[in-house]
């Protein structure tokens, strides 16, 4: 037997400590998560309205944020954004029915509606996800399958209210009755009485796990206000739910595996859907394993019971991990009430993209929507964020920044440190030396927290709080009046012109997280190249300033695309 000594041996076991630390570490480092993000998939019994692009423009800037700071951080892991359409249960059958189509057609047509206006308003998914294709009903079934392997699933009698709008079971007071009609408390939805077999899941054996995790992640639920409710209401959720329907009522869903006389409750099957995407029922799969969980699932407020509450009981049921985060938004109105199809107030999404533009009516509602309030639609405010913002601000701002008269060379001019103290960029009425490098230099870092914290109207407001400085720069500085014959005047006029390209250059790059397309034109005039568009470059501004090297000096304007964002008047304005 070899003889070791005490020190050798201790030093070999240190070193194998480390050894396995760094090939820990090295794993650790080549399993990268993607960051997955989801909205909810949408109903197909009628046409999209702007209450659904709400919640995909919400989802759709912040995956365009995290797309800008991986290309920055050069991270391998990708961006998965998944929405689509949620086409079972007894509420499409009927809406295929009433037009007499089968439902098959009749899911096709609309689900190609919510696609077509994706692509006006450039909501940039990577899946768009269909409840009626192949991979989701394997999902569906190895999930059931699962849940009943673990012992959650037994069949019982249910016999209780049923609102088929929300396609959800109702106990007796969360119903009322109005008009002699009885009708679901929170949606006004008329509900039916129903007696069936049906399978049922042990909820109220799941909830305590779902319970125990939202006490020690407060930021499970996202903002404080939907968190505290959820709180709040989990202690009515402990008896079991129904999770099937008799077949020969709701023929129109997934059978369940093990009984073909039952169809998979409708919420059960949507829900899945998120798994689908990532890949299950293959949950060894690199991309099962990259993806799950999802780091955020974007709903609004009346959905919150399915994805809080019941949501995370099946997956932990299932032995899967719940999602990272749910961030909840509140509802748009017209005249108060909430815009949606039964009610017949909706406003029509393809209707204002026909008249403002897609991507203008989406950064309407990113500038105007604040997660924890309903916001009323106008149009008032709708032609105030696009005119103001986009054409009057922004648009004037490259405008007259391009005129040949301010800039006779059509090139990026140089920052002359010596002149930066003679322009005058604060504004009247402010008491702090509020100067536009200043502003410039902190926008990255603001635009960044607030769309970490989905405040994208702030985020947008901090952009054209400095670009408006950048139009005040122009106008108290009389750039119009200065002689370019005069080395000084030159002077002058070029370090001012050259702190509003800054401006827009870094304010470009950030509003791809907004309005991609009216960024590109923008950045594509000050001559910035593709690598040049990340969060990066929109750190490292006013380096001349700094005692560096600005790549951008003396590069030629770029290719005139035409107007940023022409105006829009009241009267070319369609809502419904
Ligand atoms: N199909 C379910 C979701 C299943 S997810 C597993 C559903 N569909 S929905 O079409 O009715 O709603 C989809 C999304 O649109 C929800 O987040 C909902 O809150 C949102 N909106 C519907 N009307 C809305 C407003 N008036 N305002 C803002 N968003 C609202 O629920």
């Amino acid at each position: 037997m070899m003889n070791v000594s005490p020190v050798f041996a201790h030093s070999f076991g240190q070193l194998s400590v480390r050894l396995r630390k760094l090939l820990l570490s090295f794993s650790q480092q080549k399993r990268f998560k993607s960051f997955y993000i989801t909205t909810p998939i949408y109903y197909v019994n009628a046409s999209p309205h702007i209450g659904h692009l709400y919640t995909a423009s919400l989802a759709d800037a912040r995956q365009r944020y995290e797309k800008l700071k991986r290309e920055q951080d050069a991270s391998e892991s990708e961006i998965v954004f998944a929405t689509g359409t949620d086409e079972h249960g007894q509420k499409i059958q009927r809406a295929a029915a009433k037009q007499k189509l089968n439902p098959e057609k009749f899911c096709d047509n609309v689900s190609t509606r919510f696609k077509d206006l994706f692509s006006l308003c450039g909501i940039g998914y990577t899946d768009f996800i269909r409840t009626t294709e192949p991979r989701h009903t394997a999902a569906v079934e190895t999930f059931w399958n699962t849940l009943s392997d673990n012992g959650y699933i037994y069949k019982g009698s249910y016999e209780g209210w049923y609102s088929t709008q929300d396609e959800t079971f109702l106990s007796e007071s969360d119903t009322k009755i109005v008009n002699n009609q009885r009708v679901a408390a929170d949606s006004g939805h008329k509900v039916e009485w129903t007696k069936e077999e049906n399978y049922l899941f042990r909820l109220s054996e799941a909830i305590k796990e779902v319970r125990s995790r939202y006490e020690k992640n407060t930021s499970a639920i996202y903002p404080m206000k939907f968190y505290d409710a959820v709180m709040n209401d989990l202690q009515y959720f402990n008896e079991d739910i129904s999770i099937s329907r008799e077949r020969s009522r709701v023929p129109w869903g997934i059978a369940t595996p093990s009984d073909p006389n039952q169809t998979v409750y409708v919420w059960l099957d949507a829900l899945i859907n998120y798994l689908t995407v990532a890949g299950y029922p293959d949950t060894n799969s690199r991309r099962f394993k990259s993806t799950w969980p999802a780091d955020c699932h974007l709903i609004g407020q009346d959905i919150v019971k399915f994805h809080a509450i019941y949501w995370p009981a099946f997956l932990i049921a299932a032995g899967l991990e719940p999602p990272r985060q749910i961030v909840v938004h509140s509802h748009w109105l017209m005249k108060r009430r909430k815009m949606s199809k039964s009610l017949g107030n909706v406003v029509d999404p393809f209707k204002i993209a026909d008249s403002v533009s897609g991507e203008r009516l989406k950064y309407f509602l990113l500038k105007q929507g604040i997660l924890e309030h309903d916001c009323d639609f106008s149009t008032t405010l709708l032609l105030h964020a696009v005119n103001k913002d986009l054409s009057h601000t922004l648009g004037n701002c490259l405008n007259r920044s391009i005129a040949p008269k301010l800039c006779p060379d059509q090139r990026y001019p140089p920052f002359h440190s010596e002149c930066y103290g003679t322009l005058t960029s604060r504004r009247e009425g402010f008491s702090e030396p509020f100067d536009i490098i200043d502003m410039v230099t902190r926008l990255p870092e603001s635009v960044e927290t607030n769309c970490q914290r989905y405040h994208f109207y702030k985020g947008a407001e901090d952009i054209m709080a400095c670009v408006r400085e950048a139009n005040a720069l122009l106008h108290r500085n009389q750039l119009w009046h200065l002689d370019h014959s005069d080395e000084g005047h030159k002077k002058l006029s070029e370090t001012a012109i050259h702190c509003v390209y800054e401006t827009l250059r870094v304010s470009g790059i950030l509003l791809q997280i907004f309005t991609p397309s009216i960024a590109g034109k923008l950045l594509d005039k000050l001559n910035v190249s593709a690598e040049e568009r990340t969060l990066r470059h929109a750190r490292e501004s006013f380096s001349t300033y700094r005692g560096g090297h600005c790549p951008y000096t003396g590069r030629n304007l770029g290719e005139d695309k035409g107007i940023l964002a022409p105006t829009v008047k009241q009267s070319m304005l369609v809502i419904k």
